[in-house]
């Protein structure tokens, strides 16, 4: 990611990355001021944090996104007060796999004096990063999203950015996150690392092609599709599909069946539909986030894959459109 050795910090994971770049950013700049802006669609690590800092005094903007899930340059100036200290934007984003034109907040952010801190999870071995093109100040990454082991993650901190700590104890991380280190982890976090960036552009090509070729076979076979989140810049690999008049989260028990892993937009639970807040924040209606299907493809799969999926959505999708209950139908 372009970064010194001495500005990378390892964490628990990309969890505990967002709670210290968000918490330890807030603490330091407190003095200077209390606001915080970040957006709607962002991964709950960054928004609960936001939520519990608000209980601390903290007063945080949470900005509305475009029908694409990304927030508007303008509307982040627009936001931004002399008491701004951080702004907190993704790189790209789990639900809708929408890749941000996060330059664009750096910029704005850096003109008017305040720090930005990226989530970079989802982008970071998947497509290229590079934390001085990004202009970022803060960036947080996983290991187990790039094939490498659970439990360990990393903060990237600017070199000359001074961030409270969270963790007291030794004088690990630089004297900036006590406790001794996950040695395992952060090795097998290196080896993966290492695996991804070899691999990144031919991945990322295949990843791709999949992608467009499932998509393509589910318009022509299945029919009543549609992608959510932008049709083109979006993380190799990843869709986001609604399919019209269909209960996502049946049709994901019925290809759990079939041995095929994906998430759904949207859970029933007790007659009460829980839809998720992103898909609510890009303006899906409850039906669409009821059809809605998150599917990803990785290094292990394969065009036949491709087939085997495609043919089991085309049985379920009829069965399911045939015996809709009212509250999906539109
Ligand atoms: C965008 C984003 N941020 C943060 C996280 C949390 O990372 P971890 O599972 O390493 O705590 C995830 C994990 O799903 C994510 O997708």
């Amino acid at each position: 990611m372009n970064a010194a050795p001495s500005e990378i910090h390892f964490t628990s994971g990309g969890t505990e990355a967002d709670n210290w770049a968000l918490r330890g950013i807030a603490y330091s700049l407190k003095e200077k001021g209390n606001h915080i802006i970040t957006a709607e669609t962002e991964h709950p690590a960054v928004i609960d944090t936001c939520k519990d800092l608000e209980k601390e005094g903290f007063d945080v903007s949470f900005l509305f996104t475009d029908n694409i899930g990304s927030v508007h340059p303008h509307d982040l100036e627009a936001e931004i007060r002399p008491e701004t200290i951080l702004i907190s934007i993704m790189h790209s984003n789990n639900e809708v796999g929408t890749i941000n034109l996060v330059h664009k907040y750096a910029e704005a952010a850096h003109e008017a004096g305040v720090l930005f801190h990226s989530d970079l999870v989802q982008s970071y071995g998947k497509i290229p990063i590079d934390v001085k093109l990004l202009d970022v100040d803060l960036g947080s990454v996983s290991s187990h999203k790039i094939y490498g082991p659970k439990g360990i993650g990393a903060l990237y901190i600017r070199q000359g950015i001074e961030i409270e700590q969270l963790l007291f104890g030794g004088h690990q991380e630089r004297n900036r996150r006590g406790g001794t280190e996950n040695v395992p982890g952060i090795v097998g976090f290196g080896k993966a690392a290492e695996l991804r960036a070899s691999r990144l552009e031919q991945d990322s090509i295949r990843l791709k092609n999949l992608a467009a070729s499932f998509f393509e076979r589910l318009s022509e076979e299945v029919g009543g599709v549609k992608i959510n989140g932008h049709p083109s810049r979006r993380i190799p690999g990843h869709l986001s599909i609604v399919f019209d008049g269909v209960d996502g989260e049946a049709l994901l028990m019925n290809l759990d069946t079939t041995g095929i892993s994906a998430s759904a937009g949207a859970a029933c639970s007790s007659g009460a539909i829980k839809m998720s807040s992103v898909l609510k924040a890009i303006g899906l209606s409850e039906d669409e986030a009821l059809g809605t299907l998150r599917v990803s493809f990785g290094r292990d799969n394969s065009e036949e894959d491709v087939s085997v999926a495609v043919s089991a959505i085309k049985e379920h999708v009829a069965r399911l459109r045939k015996t809709i209950p009212e509250a999906v139908s539109s």
